[in-house]
């Protein structure tokens, strides 16, 4: 029988030197096209949670969205768009993080909750962290119970999700590669 793990591999596309030579990236397009691979992720990402009381699913853009909007329906939960910068119509709170050139801003709603309720954060990867941890900064502000940092894919060499675990965010990853 193949494991989860070995289903979301394959299903996952490799492509070597993009964006930039070197760089291998993951590309889940093929995961999230697979009717049964995209099931068994999101699947997997909630089952710890289900009736545990998590208000709402924290996605960021862009790929959070889709595995968001997919357990916050599984949980019966609310969803909440952590998006780029001016994308927002309401008073938003807004942080810096860096990216591999540069830097960027997200930001989300204010009144996207209430203090003290329970949330998931979601994205499809985790890398060097730097933006899950803008994330989490970015939820604390408002009060957020951060329940887990729940990621399809995790890139542990570069040290994201030790930087979540730092700030005492349990993080849930589906499979790990090694190297970038
Ligand atoms: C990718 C990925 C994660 C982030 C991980 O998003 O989807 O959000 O990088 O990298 P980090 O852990 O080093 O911060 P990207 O910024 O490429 O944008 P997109 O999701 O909008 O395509
Ligand atoms: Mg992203």
């Amino acid at each position: 029988m193949t494991t989860l793990q070995d289903e979301l591999i394959a299903s996952i596309r490799n492509i070597p030197d993009y964006p930039k030579p070197g760089i291998m990236f993951r590309d889940i397009t093929t995961l999230l096209g697979n009717p049964r691979a995209f099931r068994r992720a999101v699947d997997e990402l909630v089952h710890p949670y289900a009736g545990t009381g998590i208000a709402h699913v924290v996605g960021i853009e862009a790929r959070g969205f889709i595995l968001g909007g997919a357990m916050a329906h599984q949980l019966s939960s609310g969803f909440i768009p952590i998006r780029k910068k001016g994308k927002l119509p309401r008073e938003t709170v807004r942080i810096a993080y860096s990216l591999e050139y540069g830097v960027d801003e997200m930001e989300v709603h204010k009144d996207a909750l209430r203090p003290g309720e329970k949330v998931i954060l979601v994205d499809d990867l985790i890398a060097t962290g730097g933006t899950a941890v803008a994330a989490v900064k970015l939820l604390r502000q408002l009060g957020a119970d951060i329940v887990a940092a729940c990621f399809v894919i995790d890139l542990p060499e570069l040290g994201g999700r030790a930087k979540l675990e730092e700030l005492d965010v349990e993080v849930r990853t589906l499979v790990a590669y090694e190297g970038h």
